[in-house]
């Protein structure tokens, strides 16, 4: 807490609130006493401009474009790291060495089959059931399987992180296989997190899958990026629902439900659907242009504007470049690229967006590059949640260990319904 005030005055009357700064400098006025002294509350419908929390996993700064993971930078994370690493540097606040690096690999390994009987829920999903749905159940019913969940310690939080982390690897390939009636292909323990995923996903007993370098290189730099946001939707869900003491795999299949939503990850795949539209519709940018700008039209641009980022998304500045390397290592001419980047031109000369300052943002592009890798578009989603895991994860630990300020989550709100009224009994009703 800093020693600066800030002074409210309602009606002649002057109230002192404390400052509190952020060590990269953002402020922020502590109301937390405020009803208590001065009978309001404030109104922030979509926590426009409410910190619910205060956390030390990752710092954003949407007018500069800045997001760093535990203090370092994302760009130099999507360069250098993997995706393990990073997931290890968000839960315990330090990059691993060596050591701590292959022990934690070794957890994944040691924790990557899935229970047998887990298998058998997927019988029971319609064919055409959503990825997203199924996921959210299947890590909701995790927390039948391995019930015993302590996070006290930096060794037992690895644990129930590398668990999951694992798993859900493996629950959301298997999902995939299963989709498409093939038979499951299980975790191969010399395989990278990703190299095995993407095994676990293509390869078949008639045509073995070769793990692409190139490809296994990309994806560690989308989950990287995807790792975590702050206070997004899906993680102040998990935070929400975790306030309530609510076990960690259960308050992140409602993560997982938040991300699905279209304006939030769900956005990833609507990217591609709206591409593709544009594409049968022979490219007619001015309509979808206009649509997109039409008040009385639902449409809007998907991957296209944020809630924080007000000059450029950094994450979609990388994922933007490592789309056309992908596309060109792996040989494949997808003309939706080339539609993505002149609607992007398009968008960002035309006074309608360049006012609401709307840029592409990390869904903008990261399709193109599942597409490439041959992941279908309604698995999009199902990446960005194992992408966004680690984040989930670290902040629910954060709450869950903070002794101090942990409250269950509890908005308030302003009533406009009407006022006391009689209660008017069935026969005298009009
Ligand atoms: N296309 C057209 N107009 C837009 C768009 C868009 N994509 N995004 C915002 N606007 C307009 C909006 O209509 C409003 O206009 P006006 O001031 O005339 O009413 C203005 O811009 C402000 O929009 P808002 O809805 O008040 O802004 P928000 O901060 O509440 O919403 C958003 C942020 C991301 C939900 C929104 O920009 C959007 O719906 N984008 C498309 C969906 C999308 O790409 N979501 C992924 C976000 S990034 C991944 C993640 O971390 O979730």
């Amino acid at each position: 807490m800093s020693e600066k005030h800030a002074t409210l005055t309602i009606e002649d009357k002057s109230y002192t609130l404390p400052i509190v700064e952020g060590t990269e400098g953002d402020k922020a006025l502590d109301i937390r006493t405020l009803r208590k002294t001065t009978g309001y509350i404030t109104l922030d419908s979509g926590y426009m401009n409410t910190g619910s929390c205060s956390s030390e996993i990752t710092f954003l700064d949407g007018e500069l474009g800045i997001l760093n993971y535990r203090g370092y930078g994302i760009e130099e994370l999507a360069e250098n790291c993997s995706f393990v690493e990073v997931a290890y540097l968000l839960l315990i606040g330090e990059l691993p060495n060596r050591e701590q690096l292959n022990d934690f690999r070794g957890l994944m390994s040691r924790f990557a089959l899935i229970h047998e009987d887990l298998i058998h829920f997927f019988d029971h999903f319609p064919p055409k059931a959503k990825p997203m749905s199924i996921l959210s159940t299947m890590v909701n019913t995790l927390s039948n399987f391995y019930p015993e969940m302590r996070e006290d310690s930096d060794e037992e939080l690895l644990i129930i992180a590398a668990r999951l982390l694992s798993k859900i690897r493996t629950l959301a390939a298997f999902s995939y296989k299963k989709s498409e009636g093939h038979p499951l292909i299980y975790p191969r323990y010399d395989l990278s997190y990703c190299g095995n995923f993407l095994n676990m996903m293509f390869d078949k007993p008639v045509k073995p899958y070769v793990v692409h370098p190139e490809v296994v290189a990309t994806l560690n730099k989308l989950l990287i990026l995807h790792a975590d946001h702050e206070q997004n939707c899906s993680t102040s869900t998990v935070r929400l629902v975790g306030s309530a003491g609510v076990n960690l795999y259960t308050s992140i299949s409602a993560g997982i439900s938040a991300l699905w939503g279209p304006l939030h990850g769900g956005a990833n795949q609507a990217v591609i659907e709206m591409l593709e539209a544009i594409h049968r519709d022979n490219n007619d940018f001015e309509k979808y242009i206009k649509k997109a700008k039409d008040p009385n039209d639902k449409f809007r641009l998907s991957g296209f504007g944020h809630r924080v980022y007000k000059t450029f998304d950094p994450r979609a500045t990388i994922i933007k470049q490592a789309c056309a390397q992908t596309l060109k290592a792996l040989n494949v001419d997808d003309p939706l690229l080339e539609i993505a980047m002149q609607l992007e031109e398009i968008a960002r000369s035309d006074d309608y967006f360049i006012s609401r300052n709307l840029y592409p943002n990390v869904d903008f592009y990261s399709g193109i590059i599942y597409r490439a890798m041959g992941i279908p578009t309604n698995m999009f989603t199902v990446m960005f949640a194992m992408g966004r895991l680690p984040g989930w994860i670290s902040h629910w630990t954060e709450m869950m260990q903070d002794t101090k300020d942990r409250k269950i989550g509890r908005p308030r709100q302003v009533y406009l319904g009407p006022k006391k009224r009689d209660f008017v009994p069935i026969h005298e009703r009009k």
